[in-house]
């Protein structure tokens, strides 16, 4: 039995991991589905991974270069909420996925490496939390191996982040001399056995008696001293604050050894916000969606192909926003208008795929669907509600695509249009010749991107420089797009929806155009709908 939609809504937390790879993000993932009881044993994550790779050859890629790159999204229930963890893949080239991720999530955590502190990608990713609105946890991982100062680590967290660091906890040494957290607000001590793979230890009072068992004098004295130090020196955690991105509560453990994960996952669900609404427009006027709202509403964030090479099929994720989804529901496209039913949503429990029979606001479905979703994609019951502000990213590599055989350019054809539907990569058809142009965020996408064409679509394709150094898409009048156009006919181009795109040379031509031709807009990202 379910509760009433605003109080199924009220009881999500959809939340992502952020992290510089090897940070912790896969251990903490799958400690958290432990925690979480999603899972019996660690290893689950990573076996599930191997099975997964072995069924398809692309993802070879993710285990010889140790990165992941599909994103998932995992989903379990704890102590009367329901938790829905979104994966994001790790590696920069993977950046756009991840910050396509990211707009479907409420809350996310990030994780340091406590010997490290903030690393390049910890701080990108920051940046589109930030841009976003998106509350942050913050878990200081790999307290079981020598760790920077944390007055340091939260120091850094001020400087780099400009974002208010409040600890939750406060940790007895590190590495060898690892010895527990104190709990700042409660004073209870949870001391960490070094063997207890997976156990959790009772917390014990700091101020008893007890503590002796666990610390000596000086270390009682240490971690007395440092709590008060930074009791005195950070703010007292605020909730508001922190939901409006300014404060982040800082917790301390160690993933791999289970320890702090609890306390982590109890933190998520006290702090972390259920779905709120979000910004859309119905019949060109701005409206608000609220997570109560009866009309079922979501939008694609991301499209990932089947991961058996033999089906075509696509998996849409859809994030719902609003109502209680039920399988076998009919929903809209709103830019198509095109109609869907929608007979097997999945839901993606960490063990298991399962179908998903009802949803509520917060969740993430999969549709399998064949090309007919595309990511930005606004789907409801009326069809008439656009959601706004979702991540279009602009092409910064554009290559031109070759074929060994000339005899397979039709398949090449529907390869490149399958891949940039998924939304791996961007596909340009220039006016005049006959080579394809794709346009990509990172290097590696054009790597794996050879790697299926290959290995799903026998085809053999080379990735060489372009003549074009930017693309752009042009708007305005059809008048003035025509103007346009036909003056620069041979730096024209259509995407993949047919929408005209101009293939500039540099940005010095870009900027020589937008003077020139006032009634026209050069676009670095495509909207659709
Ligand atoms: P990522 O997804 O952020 O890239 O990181 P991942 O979880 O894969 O962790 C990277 C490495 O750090 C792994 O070691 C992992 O075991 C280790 N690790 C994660 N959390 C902790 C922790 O709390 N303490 C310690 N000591 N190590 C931790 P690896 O040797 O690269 O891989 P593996 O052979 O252990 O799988």
């Amino acid at each position: 039995m379910s509760l009433s939609v605003p109080l199924e809504a009220a009881r999500r937390r959809t939340f992502a991991i952020i992290s510089h790879p090897d940070a912790g993000k896969t251990t903490l993932t799958e400690h958290l589905l432990l925690a979480g009881g999603a899972i019996r044993a660690a290893g689950a994550v990573r076996a599930r991974g191997e099975t997964r790779r072995t069924r398809s050859d692309w993802m070879k890629i993710e285990q010889e270069r140790g990165i992941s790159v599909t994103a998932s999204v995992m989903t379990f229930d704890h102590t009367g909420l329901m938790f829905n963890l979104l994966d994001t893949p790790g590696h920069e080239d993977f950046s756009e996925d991840t910050y396509r991720t990211l707009t479907a999530a409420d809350a996310a955590v990030m994780v340091l490496d406590a010997a490290k502190g903030i690393e390049p990608q910890t701080l990108k990713l920051f940046e589109v939390c930030r841009l976003r609105d998106i509350p942050i946890l913050t878990f200081i991982n790999k307290m079981d191996r020598e760790a920077q100062d944390p007055f340091e680590l939260l120091d850094e967290i001020g400087s780099k982040l400009a974002l208010d660091p409040a600890p939750l906890y406060w940790p007895a040494g590190s590495g060898s001399r690892f010895k527990g957290v104190l709990d700042l607000r409660t004073d209870r001590f949870t001391p960490y056995v070094r063997n207890a793979d997976g156990e959790t230890h009772d917390s014990i009072a700091f101020r008893g008696n007890a503590i002796s068992q666990y610390l000596d004098p000086t270390e009682v004295e240490e971690v007395s001293d440092g709590a008060e130090l930074v009791l005195g020196a950070s703010k007292t955690f605020d909730p508001k604050a922190f939901l409006e991105g300014h404060m982040t509560p800082v917790f301390f453990g160690s993933a791999l050894r289970h320890f702090g994960v609890e306390e982590l996952l109890a933190g998520l669900g006290a702090f972390a916000p259920p779905p709120k609404e979000v910004a859309a427009s119905r019949a060109a006027k701005d409206t608000h969606v609220a997570p109560g709202e009866t009309e079922v509403t979501g939008f694609v964030f991301k499209v990932q192909a089947n991961m058996d090479p033999n089906h075509r099929d696509r998996i849409a994720m859809l994030r719902l926003c609003s109502g209680r989804f039920t399988r076998g529901m009919k929903l809209k496209v709103q830019n198509t208008g095109r109609q869907i039913s929608v007979n097997s949503p999945i839901m993606f429990f960490a063990a298991d795929r399962e179908l998903a029979e009802e949803a509520f606001a917060g969740d993430v479905i999969g549709i399998p669907n064949h090309g007919v979703l595309r990511v930005g994609d606004s789907l409801s019951e009326t069809g008439t509600l656009k959601f706004q502000g979702l991540p279009n990213f602009a092409p910064e590599i554009l290559r031109r695509v070759r074929i060994k055989d000339p005899l397979k350019a039709k398949h090449l054809k529907k390869a490149l249009e399958g891949l940039a539907e998924e939304g791996v990569t961007q596909l340009f058809r220039p006016s005049i010749g006959a080579d394809f142009i794709v346009g990509a965020v990172g290097q590696l996408q054009f790597e794996v991107m050879a790697d299926r064409l290959s290995n799903e679509y026998q085809l053999d394709v080379l990735f060489e420089a372009a003549p074009f150094a930017e693309a752009r898409w042009v708007t305005g009048s059809r008048a003035d797009i025509e103007d346009f156009s036909g003056k620069h006919r041979n730096a024209m181009a259509e995407d993949i929806d047919g929408l005209p795109v101009f293939m500039a040379k540099s940005s010095w031509e870009i900027g020589y155009v937008t003077e020139r031709f006032p009634g026209v807009t050069f676009q670095r990202t495509r909207e659709r709908g």
